[in-house]
């Protein structure tokens, strides 16, 4: 079998965010739009979680509809057809420093994080990531990443000079350089 090669127009791709009332507000205005858009997130968040090996899908519409602190950015191709997302969501968490020192910090999380298969590899998750960061006002280095895959932890080594984190006592990564 031949992989075919997909030509990317970045140009194209088109980043729109979903908060729990953007939900609310499709749900009451288009419920067609709105039934779309749940079949194709679900899509994306059972390949999520195979990915990442758990036994139920972490994003659907319904969880971001009844999760305010949560926020969906989605990355679409041409045809408005879905090609992945990054969900953030703030939480309060305790945060060990190098010295050991426990903090109590209310901050932005990096909750999933998909690519769909056929497009990973080729830049969209560092131009959608890129787009979160700035959108968000946001440092790789000031945000906690929960349970990140190896997939995840190359990326951020190759886009982010990732080389080491500070162990935690939850399941939230933190780089070296976090901003304490
Ligand atoms: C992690 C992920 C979101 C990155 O998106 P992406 O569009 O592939 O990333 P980019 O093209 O911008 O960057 C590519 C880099 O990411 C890392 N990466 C991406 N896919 C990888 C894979 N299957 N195995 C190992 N590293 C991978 C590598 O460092 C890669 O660089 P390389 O091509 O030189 O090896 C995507 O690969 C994905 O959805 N993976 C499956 C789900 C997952 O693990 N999500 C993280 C949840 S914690």
């Amino acid at each position: 079998m031949i992989k075919e090669e997909i030509e990317i127009d970045f140009n194209t791709l088109k980043i729109f965010s979903l908060t729990s009332q953007d939900i609310k507000n499709i749900k009451k205005e288009n419920i067609k739009r709105y039934n779309d858009l749940e079949i194709q997130i679900k899509k994306l968040g059972d390949e999520s979680a195979k990915w990442q090996k758990l036994r139920y899908a972490i994003t659907t519409l319904d969880i971001i509809e009844e999760n305010p602190e949560q926020k969906l950015y989605i990355i679409c191709g041409q045809n408005n057809d879905l090609i992945g997302y990054i969900k953030i969501g703030k939480k309060k968490l305790y945060l060990y420093d190098k010295d050991g020192v426990c903090h109590e910090l209310v901050l932005q999380t990096i909750l999933d994080f998909l690519i769909t298969t056929i497009y990973q590899k080729k830049g969209i998750g560092h131009h959608l990531f890129e787009y979160v960061l700035k959108k968000e006002n946001l440092k790789e280095t000031n945000i906690a990443y929960d349970r990140p895959s190896d997939r995840l932890i190359n990326f951020l080594k190759k886009h982010y000079n990732f080389t080491k984190d500070i162990p935690q006592y939850n399941n939230f990564m933190i780089f070296e350089n976090f901003n304490f």
